[in-house]
């Protein structure tokens, strides 16, 4: 059995004891009223996460100051959030667990949220200097020697309550853009005065910030502040600032440093996504530990117990945080510690967690969620429960969402059939998961069948259902998941060569030649022409959208991970640009209102999925109790479709 002794070694942050080095990073719920009170289902959430063997949680972000305060983040900006914050800290140390609270202020990214303000009367966006913001062009008032003390005394009040509260700490978020980052970076702050300059002077409003909450908190109680060890962006904070600045943020009251990366630009080096690699900004940290004598906490894609166990005895950090990997499950430390990492439920890196705009209303409005885990936030509510009636229940495809539906259905003491028609359970996912770089996404089906046979779920493979077929079993109830095809494209030549399907290049089962057009400029359509050209063709990528947006928006930390790797490699990008007609030897398509030939000996297909629903069509007519989930419904995402297959499972 492999055992990480560093990793359960008990740990210091100032006097805050904790028994081991594990820590939660702030995840933002979303999960608060407009106002930012917490509500109900918060407390179970960070209680799952202790009684699964965290050392300590640095809690979510939450608005310091009224102005500014944006909608969805919980707040510290008023006494009146003191009990709702006590109710998570009493149940976090119920649970004999450890919970510090993060604060920020947005600054100038304040601008993103004008639509939503919930008190006009407040609003302020106030930067170090006047800069535009390129997302939404609007400038922060540059602050005046008043708007200094006032946001100074705001974090300083923000933290107080935080410890009034009961937490056992308080973080100060000073990374990823938010308004502490752009008074450290070059490219927001051009102040000739006390507060601009040299990387030092850049860390005046910081050190001005832990100053004041370690006032108002007093000697002994944990204060942390998390940074950017380096913006990662042309002109911005690079490490050689931070290895000057951090030291004086430890001289300002700071009990330990948390070693993030990125500015607003940047997110994809925060909310790494399976593309970039594990771990990839933990020399940031160790970097900086060289220069400070408190504790360092490091972040980023760790989720290898490995890793993590190497990081700390190589000196990198004394402490490792990791956030996703808590959401996809709650047990990492304890199934770990026992030397069942195998049974680990991995974090796909798929960052669905970070969309949530493409969710439904209902699910937007209960607060973040996860691909595989969809009890985050839902701790009580997803617990088992028998089934009132025990029924035989028929489930219709072995894709994500029918395995998710059986295995909840049977726990529930059904006795449940799975049907799938092909060789192998999985669907689509099987083709998701055969890229190169998700390898996380390689162990979900085989973690789901487990568990599928730990529930004692009948499985039959290699059976297409009909509806004949259900009428002679007459099953209680049918859940139909039978997935989506893949579309093709309603123009001449469509059809026909040289077109394939980029789900049969994955797999493959169709060749490509050079050069090749893909079409599609989503995921896969990104995701298909960044392998293509990384194999050494010349690619085409065409999309009659922007880039990224089909539709629906992919997530913008994929989207912008995956924008970088094709303009690295080269590939030829043509968004806004409809396909007219494909030929035998390339594609016409109209790109500025021009037709452009594009010479190509193949063409890839990656625009879109149809939804298989010929069955469900037709027992809906037969009026049989029958529940459809997943991309049968409407092709859409992994995380989708297990939520759909939990909530049914739930349901009958
Ligand atoms: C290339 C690619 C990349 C993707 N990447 C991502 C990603 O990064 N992140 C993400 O979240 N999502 C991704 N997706 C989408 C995701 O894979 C799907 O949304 C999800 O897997 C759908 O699951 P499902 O169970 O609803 O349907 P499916 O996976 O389509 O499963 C349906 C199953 O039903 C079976 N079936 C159909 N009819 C019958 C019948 N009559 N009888 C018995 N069996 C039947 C099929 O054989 C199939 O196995 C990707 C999809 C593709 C194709
Ligand atoms: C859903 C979500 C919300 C986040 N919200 C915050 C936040 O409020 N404050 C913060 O400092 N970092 C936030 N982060 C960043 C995480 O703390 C962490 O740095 C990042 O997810 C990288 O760690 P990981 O790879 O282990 O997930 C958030 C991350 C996620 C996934
Ligand atoms: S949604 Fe994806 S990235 Fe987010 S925690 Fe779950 S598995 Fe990880």
């Amino acid at each position: 059995m492999e055992t990480y002794q560093k990793l359960f070694e008990p740990g210091k942050i100032g006097t805050l004891e904790l028994k081991n080095r594990l820590i939660m990073s702030p995840m933002g719920t979303s999960s608060h009223d407009p106002e930012g009170f917490i509500r109900e289902h918060t407390p179970p959430y960070y209680v799952e996460r202790v009684e699964g063997g965290v050392g300590l949680i640095i809690a979510q972000s939450s608005n310091a100051l009224r102005e500014g305060q944006a909608p969805g983040r919980a707040g510290t900006w008023d006494d009146k959030f003191i009990p709702g914050l006590r109710q998570v800290a009493d149940a976090v140390h119920a649970a004999g667990g450890k919970i510090a609270w993060q604060i920020l202020n947005h600054g100038k990214l304040y601008s993103a949220w004008l639509d939503r303000i919930t008190h006009p009367e407040d609003l302020k966006i106030i930067g170090p200097s006047a800069i535009p913001w390129v997302k939404t062009g609007v400038a922060p008032k540059e602050a005046t020697e008043e708007d200094i003390r006032r946001i100074v005394e705001g974090f300083g009040e923000a933290a107080r309550r935080v410890k009034e509260a009961g937490m056992d700490g308080v973080e100060i978020h000073g990374a990823h853009g938010y308004m502490i980052t752009q008074w450290l970076s070059p490219r927001d702050n051009k102040r000739m005065d006390l507060y601009g300059g040299d990387a030092k002077r850049r860390a005046r409003m910081a050190c001005e910030i832990i100053a004041k909450v370690r006032e108002k908190v007093g000697p002994n109680f944990p204060v942390t502040f998390r940074f950017s060890g380096s913006h990662l962006i042309q002109g911005g904070g690079t490490l050689e600032d931070s290895l000057l600045q951090a030291p004086l943020f430890v001289e300002a009251g700071a009990d330990a440093l948390h070693v993030s990366a990125c500015e607003e630009e940047t997110t994809h080096w925060q909310f790494l996504p399976y593309l970039m690699p594990d771990g990839a900004i933990v020399h940031l940290a160790a970097a900086i530990k060289k220069v400070v004598r408190v504790p360092v906490i490091t972040v980023g894609k760790i989720w290898h117990p490995q890793l993590a166990e190497q990081i700390l005895l190589e000196g990198k950090a004394d402490f490792v945080a990791m956030g996703r990997q808590w959401l996809a499950d709650p047990r990492w430390a304890q199934k770990v510690r026992e030397g069942r990492f195998e049974e680990v439920q991995r974090c796909l890196y798929c960052n669905n967690c970070m969309n949530m705009e493409v969710r439904p209303p209902e699910v937007r409005k209960r607060g973040r969620t996860c691909t595989v885990n969809p009890a985050v936030l839902r701790e009580r509510e997803f617990r088992i429960m028998p089934a009132g009636t025990k029924k035989n229940v028929m489930v219709v495809g072995g894709g994500l969402a029918g395995m998710e539906a059986a295995r909840v259905l049977a726990e529930r003491g059904h006795e449940v059939s799975l049907y799938e028609g092909s060789d192998k359970l999985g669907g689509q996912w099987n083709i998701a998961s055969a890229q190169p770089l998700k390898e996380n996404y390689r162990y979900l089906v085989p973690y789901m069948e487990r568990r599928l046979e730990r529930a004692k779920v009948k499985v039959f493979l290699n059976k297409e259902v009909t509806l004949n077929f259900i009428k002679e079993t007459k099953p209680n109830g049918v859940v139909v998941a039978t997935g989506a095809l893949p579309k093709y494209l309603d123009v001449p030549g469509g059809h026909r060569s040289p077109v394939v399907q980029a789900n049969d290049v994955i797999m493959g089962k169709a060749k490509v030649g050079n050069p090749v057009v893909v079409i599609g400029g989503r995921l896969v359509g990104m995701e298909i022409a960044d392998a293509l050209a990384e194999e050494g063709r010349k690619v085409f990528l065409v999309t009659k959208n922007k880039l990224g947006e089909n539709g629906a928006l992919l997530e913008r930390n994929i989207y912008r991970a995956l924008r970088d790797r094709l303009i690295q490699h080269g590939v030829y990008l043509f968004p806004d640009s409809p396909v007219m007609e494909i030929l035998e030897n390339g594609v016409q398509i109209a790109y500025k209102r021009e037709g452009v030939f594009l010479k190509a000996n193949s063409v890839v297909l990656a625009v879109g999925a149809i939804p298989n629903d010929g069955l469900w069509r037709e027992l809906k007519k037969e009026g049989m109790e029958v529940y459809a989930i997943g991309d049968c419904v409407e092709p859409r995402d992994a995380m989708e479709a297990i939520r759909e297959g939990a909530e049914v499972g739930r349901t009958i």
